[in-house]
Order: C-alpha cells, then sequence, then structure tokens
C-alpha cells in the first residue's frame, strides 16, 4: 500500500497559490540574521539576508538568495567574492542599516562598526557570532532573485548568542 499522495498535473488552470497565505507561512519560520557583503575599500556595500544557508561540506560551501535589484547584485559580478557575517543579539541596529532603513547606501552602512577582511579582502564584521569569506562559485538567476554559490576561503566562530528573525521581527534569541 503506498502513502504517497498523488498531485494533479501542473496546468495553466492551477490557481497559483496565494501570495498572503505563502508570507503567512513564512513567518512561522525562524531564521538567523546575516549581513552579506562585497567590494574593496569604500566601493562596498552590504544586505541584510535571512537566506543564508550552509550548502556543502565538502567543499565548504554555502548558499544566499538575492534580489537582482538589490545594490550589491553589480558588486557580485565585479569581484566574484562576498562575506557573510551572523548577527548577533545586540546587532539589530546593524540589521536595521544592511536593510535600508535610514537610507544609508554602500560604504555609508558600514559607519560606526569595525571591518575586517581575511582571505578575498570582502569585508567582514568583527564583531559577528561567525565570518565567512567567500569566493563566488555559480551565480543561478531564477525568478526575482540571484542564488549565489560561495566557496568558503575562511571561517571564524566566536560565542555568543544570535540574533533571530520570526513574526516580522528581529529578535533576540530566547532560548
Ligand atoms: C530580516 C531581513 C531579511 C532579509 N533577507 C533578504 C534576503 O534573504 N534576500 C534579499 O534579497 N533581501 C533580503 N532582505 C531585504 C534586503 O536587506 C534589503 O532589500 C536591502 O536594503 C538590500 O537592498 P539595497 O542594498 O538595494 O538597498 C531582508 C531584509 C530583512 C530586514
Amino acid at each position: 500500500m503506498t502513502h504517497l499522495k498523488v498531485l494533479p498535473p501542473v496546468t495553466s488552470e492551477t490557481p497559483p497559490v496565494d501570495s498572503e497565505a505563502f508570507r503567512a507561512s513564512m513567518r512561522q519560520l525562524a531564521v538567523g540574521v546575516s549581513v552579506i557583503t562585497a567590494g574593496q575599500g569604500t566601493d562596498r556595500t552590504g544586505m541584510t539576508v535571512t537566506s543564508l544557508s550552509s550548502f556543502s561540506i565538502a567543499p565548504p560551501s554555502l548558499i544566499v538568495s538575492i534580489n537582482r535589484a538589490a545594490s550589491i547584485r553589480p558588486l557580485l559580478d565585479r569581484y566574484r567574492t562576498f562575506g557573510a557575517s551572523i548577527l548577533g543579539t545586540g546587532h539589530n541596529a546593524v540589521a536595521d542599516r544592511f536593510a535600508g532603513v535610514g537610507g544609508l547606501k554602500g560604504n555609508g552602512r558600514f559607519i560606526g562598526e569595525k571591518w575586517i577582511t581575511l582571505e578575498t579582502g570582502a569585508p567582514l564584521l568583527a564583531g559577528a557570532l561567525a565570518v565567512f569569506d567567500c569566493e563566488i562559485e555559480e551565480i543561478i538567476e531564477r525568478h526575482t532573485h540571484s542564488i549565489v554559490i560561495g566557496l568558503v576561503k575562511a571561517a571564524r566562530a566566536t560565542e555568543g548568542s544570535p540574533l533571530v528573525h520570526w513574526q516580522g521581527q528581529c529578535r533576540a534569541f530566547a532560548g
């Protein structure tokens, strides 16, 4: 006896999933908050993401999905490297600034925090819970987003408590 549920084939008549239902359902997913950064020197920018995820252990790689309209997108092509910094409980203001709250752009978003570089020269947040210095292996364009696969060239972790995004808000981890 099979327990597989057989779904009807997708056709143009298949009703689209209601986007409100999709959003409401995704709000229940609790995820860590990170900042993705790209560029060198003052030619740099970054953005807040919740789409960062581990991809493979061998080779060490991660994946992040980035809206094609985001200001970081051309820098990913130009430098072919990026940094990923996992935010801690005290980084609410950083999450806001790199999400565009306050209107700062590019290098202006980096002011007020200490940044380091490791292998590739991509900026990494000195006080992050963990940082990953990545070389871009591939960028896959799909729908509204670019799926970016990064080969991890260096990684560092410290102790601390994460910033978690749940129900539309960045919150201190209550574990
Ligand atoms: C908690 C949080 C998570 C986000 N996650 C993503 C993400 O995974 N991918 C993405 O493209 N934008 C994400 N965004 C939106 C970008 O941070 C925002 O659009 C940012 O300002 C980039 O656009 P800009 O550099 O063009 O201003 C997120 C925003 C917030 C507040």
